[in-house]
């Protein structure tokens, strides 16, 4: 049903009614739209602008549609234009005319702004559990990992020796980071546009401070025009979303690296790989190849609807309709992809030998043998270009600096003694990178009480 019409002498195009709708999307927040009515009901009849028993018609009405919805007996009447006329003509089919005076005070404009904000801000909430659960995920796989050394890289190549507690600890701190800007974006935007009207505002003496109160908003936002019409909030959750795919990706990389064949750092759990239909030995990281792919997805959705938005004058237009599809498409992949990501690295084991035998290759000690000279007095240019030499000998004998002769040391520096071998020992290299925010273990621990204290404070 229509809830226009009265100015019209002709049918709508069937094409225009198809292109026009947006039931098939919008019908995701009914129970958003639903709590909205109620709660602007609610005010109307408080300030005595509808009566109490219309309220007490109008209320239990839509409660029984929210649970028809729910159950699947009132399916969707294709005919209706957006979630907004279905519900209101259902309503009136139920309660007769007290449903007529639902729409009082209200447009759906302002009514589309409270929808999208309620579901954008229960939408938040679900992203941000699903974000403390990976970062829950995370912290025990650190807390056991302290002392399980890798090679750290800069340019993909060996650098220095790390473990996989500070490894992982990187992440823990993009993710802590990605909970926080929803913490950001839920407070900006937790205002209460109800009561902006078409877009300005209505002359009915509503009280806008009590429904925003009904609603758990902050209060009220505080211009009409811009209540209709503003959509920085979902552009905002869309960047938000963006960083979260783009961090999950960056680690669904190095998952993809440490589980070939080369590398050889994790065993993905069967659950979380897939075979290939014709090579039998293969299997293939491909729950981490979506992740990444499909972060594709959420960018095109956040940089499509910051194009839709730049050229609309002010207020409410029907481009604004297009905030809701790739919106929805992004919440969904991206929640999906923190789901599946954690269950993945749940089940993940680590192979600490081989990750251990990497870091001892490549030279990521020749740092820690350039400053065990500078220990001894060397000026640090010169103790570069030694070791330089000794990397040089390493390499054309095939050994690794841990398996060079103290005399081959000699002969390019006498400086060095037989306390060289313990200097660039694995252990040592990690344990002596002490400050805050580096692997060794004491500051790890100090580090990890500091992720703990904010896991709990979320
Ligand atoms: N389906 C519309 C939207 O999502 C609802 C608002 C319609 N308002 C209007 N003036 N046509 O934006």
């Amino acid at each position: 049903m229509k809830l226009w019409g009265g100015r019209f002498t002709k049918e709508t195009d069937s094409y225009v009614n198809a292109f026009n709708s947006s039931l098939p999307f919008d019908r995701r927040f009914y129970k958003q739209d639903i709590r909205g009515s109620i709660a602007h009901v609610t005010m109307l009849a408080k300030q005595g602008i509808i009566s109490e028993d219309d309220k007490n018609a109008i209320i239990p009405g839509l409660e029984s549609i929210a649970k028809d919805i729910e159950s699947g007996a009132l399916p969707f009447d294709e005919t209706s234009e957006d979630i907004h006329s279905f519900v209101e003509a259902n309503l009136i089919e139920r309660v007769g005319d007290a449903g007529k005076r639902l729409h009082t005070g209200r447009s759906r404009n302002d009514q589309v702004a409270l929808d999208m904000r309620l579901y954008a801000r229960d939408q938040i909430d679900e992203m941000k559990e699903l974000l403390k659960e990976l970062l829950a995920t995370i912290l025990p796989i650190m807390e056991e990992n302290i002392e399980t050394f890798m090679p750290g890289f800069t340019h993909l190549q060996k650098a220095q020796p790390v473990t996989l507690a500070h490894h992982l600890g990187a992440y823990f701190e993009m993710f802590s980071r990605d909970v926080q800007r929803l913490i950001g974006i839920r407070k900006r935007m937790n205002y209460c546009p109800l009561g902006a009207g078409a877009l300005a505002g209505t002359t009915y003496p509503l009280d806008r401070e009590y429904t925003a109160s009904l609603l758990d908003f902050y209060g009220p936002t505080l211009n009409s025009m811009d209540s209709v019409s503003d959509r920085d909030y979902i552009i905002e959750f869309l960047s938000a979303m963006a960083t979260v795919m783009m961090h999950l990706s960056r680690f669904s990389e190095e998952f993809i690296i440490w589980n070939s064949n080369e590398y050889r750092f994790i065993n993905l759990d069967d659950a979380f790989s897939t075979g290939s239909s014709i090579m039998p030995q293969k299997k293939n990281p491909d729950i981490a190849e979506l992740v990444r792919g499909k972060t594709g997805r959420v960018y095109g959705a956040l940089t499509g609807f910051l194009t839709t938005m730049k050229g609309i004058p002010l207020a409410y237009n029907k481009d604004m309709q297009e905030d809701k599809e790739m919106f929805f498409d992004a919440l969904d992949t991206t929640k999906s992809c923190i789901k599946l990501f954690t269950g993945m690295l749940s089940t993940t084991t680590f192979n600490k030998e081989n990750m251990a035998a990497s870091a001892k290759k490549g030279f990521t000690n020749a740092t820690d043998a350039a400053d065990y000279l500078v220990l001894k007095g060397v000026p640090f240019r010169d103790a570069h270009g030694i070791v330089g030499q000794l990397v040089l000998t390493c390499e054309e004998k095939g050994i690794s600096l841990d398996e060079l002769p103290l005399a081959d040391y000699k002969a390019i520096s006498p400086v060095f003694e037989d306390d060289i071998y313990e200097a660039i020992s694995l252990k040592t290299c990690v344990e002596k990178r002490m400050t805050i925010g580096a692997p060794g273990p004491e500051a790890m621990k100090a580090v990890i009480t500091k992720e703990k204290e904010f896991l709990n404070s979320i």
